[in-house]
């Protein structure tokens, strides 16, 4: 590298105005074009038959549909399974054609169509195919994050990775930082901490937990039956206790499936989050940074570039969407911005008292 470094006058220059990404639809027969392309290749030496969705604005490092979002579609035929590999990225993973048996780590469980699990960083994930049809998900991770930031640790041999990524038992064993006793510094909480705090931090039981769809679908009836009087959202999120207050299923995104009645309208909004739906079922249109946008069930929309001012709105028939949006990564930050109305102040929801719904009075 023989560039020298430069200094950047930036002395009184004004913050420079964000370039949102449009929404775009990538449609159902695409991804079932791309399916079907995907099964007719050669298998892959890491049995990996994958295809990362682009968003027409991204400048790379990698392929991503939301600045901070990859999502791909990825094909096991029957017979197929992927290789193990173990990354550092995390993600949301949800079944859309086929069945089989994902491992990941010491834990293995069956999915079908709609079935959603979250995919821990750092441990080995195979997915098998033992069904007659072409097994199909769609996976997201914030590995585009991790790319732009040079970190993006992927091993394809990960027998050679120490990590287990688990919590050890560590509750009653001596630790380092004990004897590294914090010294207040003014009387509002500042502290000096010695290394060992660095180093040995607070853990939590970082799980692949899985979401049955035959589980999680009678639950979608309670929200789509709410009246359309209900100011909130007509959905539950799939909760990943190891989140904890980021109320995430991974820890940058979470994951929420809506089904909203017919006819229902959100008031326009808008969030620092990034967010992308895929249609389960019915069909709905969009109006995203004033631009317009059609969906029905089998697409996938980057639905709400971060910041951009939204509404989603049910048709005849109402929708189920499944919305995964890097909610969590932005509660970390301290950057989650969230105007829930154009009226509405702008809240940094995690430290602002956040926003109330008209739950409990249309419960009564
Ligand atoms: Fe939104």
């Amino acid at each position: 590298m023989n560039n020298p470094i430069t200094l950047v006058d930036v002395s009184g220059k004004p913050a420079r105005e964000q370039a949102f990404w449009p929404t775009v639809v990538l449609r159902r027969a695409q991804i079932e074009a791309e399916i079907e392309r995907l099964a007719s290749i050669d298998r892959p030496a890491d049995g990996r038959r994958a295809s990362s969705v682009n968003h027409p604005m991204n400048s790379g490092p990698i392929p991503a549909f939301a600045p901070g979002i990859d999502v791909q579609i990825v094909v096991l035929k029957p017979g197929e399974e992927s290789t193990p590999v173990v990354r550092n990225s995390s993600g949301v993973e949800m079944c859309i054609r086929g069945s089989g048996v994902v491992t990941i780590g010491s834990k293995e469980f069956r999915i079908e169509k709609f079935d959603v699990w979250n995919t821990p960083s750092m441990r080995p994930q195979v997915v098998r195919n033992d069904g007659n049809d072409l097994l199909v998900r769609l996976s997201y991770s914030n590995a585009p994050l991790l790319e732009r930031l040079e970190v993006h640790f992927v091993d394809n041999a990960p027998d050679l990775v120490a990590s287990t990524g688990t919590v050890a038992a560590a509750a009653d064993q001596h630790r380092a930082r004990d004897a590294a006793k914090p010294i207040p510094i003014g009387a509002e909480g500042a502290q000096l901490l010695g290394y060992e705090w660095l180093v040995d931090i607070e853990t939590v039981d970082s799980k692949a937990l899985h979401w049955p769809w035959k589980e999680v679908s009678p639950h979608l009836q309670t929200v789509y039956n709410m009246e359309l009087g209900y100011t909130g959202r007509h959905l539950y999120v799939l909760y990943n206790p190891a989140t904890e207050r980021r109320i995430g299923t991974s820890p940058s995104f979470f994951a929420t499936i809506a089904k909203l009645p017919a006819g229902k309208v959100d008031r326009p909004h808008r969030h620092t989050s990034a967010a992308i739906n895929y249609i389960m079922w019915g069909h709905g249109r969009s109006s995203v940074n004033g631009q317009k946008a059609e969906w029905e069930e089998g697409d996938l929309h980057f639905s709400a570039p971060g910041w951009s001012i939204h509404n989603h709105a049910s048709r005849e028939q109402g929708c189920t969407v499944l919305t995964v949006q890097d909610h969590p990564l932005h509660i970390a930050n301290e950057s989650l911005l969230w105007q829930e109305t154009l009226k509405s102040p702008i809240l940094k929801l995690g430290t602002d008292f956040g926003i109330q719904t008209n739950l409990s009075e249309i419960q009564e």
